[in-house]
């Protein structure tokens, strides 16, 4: 009896594992596919693997004709995210749009400044993905640095996992 139900524990630990396993991989495809929809595929090849684009422009006067005339060039292997960098004045009107690929240390500057010598507001934002860097950050809200969770993007995915792993293992437990 005593054996009979600690080999009935050991089947059902190896279905719980079987299943975790099920459902890290699950997750794993289905976080590959959330990106793969986000992306607009490019056309010629990656230069290395996990390569992406950023908008780049320098010091162009606002968003519209950063993003009109910027160049979506593959980011050198040493950054990881896209960076912008806006300047606008006190009435909200944009002065002045940078986009470019950036270090994480560079993206250690997010957020707003008020620049007192030439009154302009300064606002710096980073953020991860492919072309990501489309808008400009024009307060505290935006001016952050937005980093891809695939976990949490992934996580309707995760639970439609869990419903059925727990469906399954209820099963095993009536049978
Ligand atoms: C920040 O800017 C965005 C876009 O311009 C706007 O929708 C949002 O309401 C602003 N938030 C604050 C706190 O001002």
């Amino acid at each position: 009896m005593y054996s009979n139900s600690m080999s009935l524990l050991y089947h059902m630990l190896a279905v719980v594992a079987f299943f975790q396993i099920l459902l890290i991989s699950g997750n794993w495809i289905l976080a590959k596919n959330i990106n793969f929809y986000n992306v607009r595929l490019p056309v010629d090849p990656t230069p290395y693997p996990s390569s992406f684009k950023c908008f780049t422009c320098d010091n162009v006067v606002d968003n519209y004709n950063c993003n009109r005339w910027a160049e979506d060039k593959w980011c050198p292997q040493n950054t990881q995210y896209c960076l912008t960098v806006h300047h606008f004045t006190s009435h909200g009107r944009s002065t002045s749009v940078t986009k470019k690929c950036a270090t994480r240390e560079e993206c250690h500057f997010v957020g707003c400044r008020h620049h007192k010598e030439t009154s302009y507001m300064e606002c710096i934002s980073c953020c991860e993905g492919m072309i990501c860097n489309v808008d400009i950050p024009t307060n505290q809200t935006n001016a952050v640095f937005a980093v891809v969770h695939a976990w949490r993007t992934s996580g309707s995915g995760r639970q439609v996992m869990s419903t059925l792993l727990l469906v399954l293992v209820t099963a095993i437990f009536m049978l």
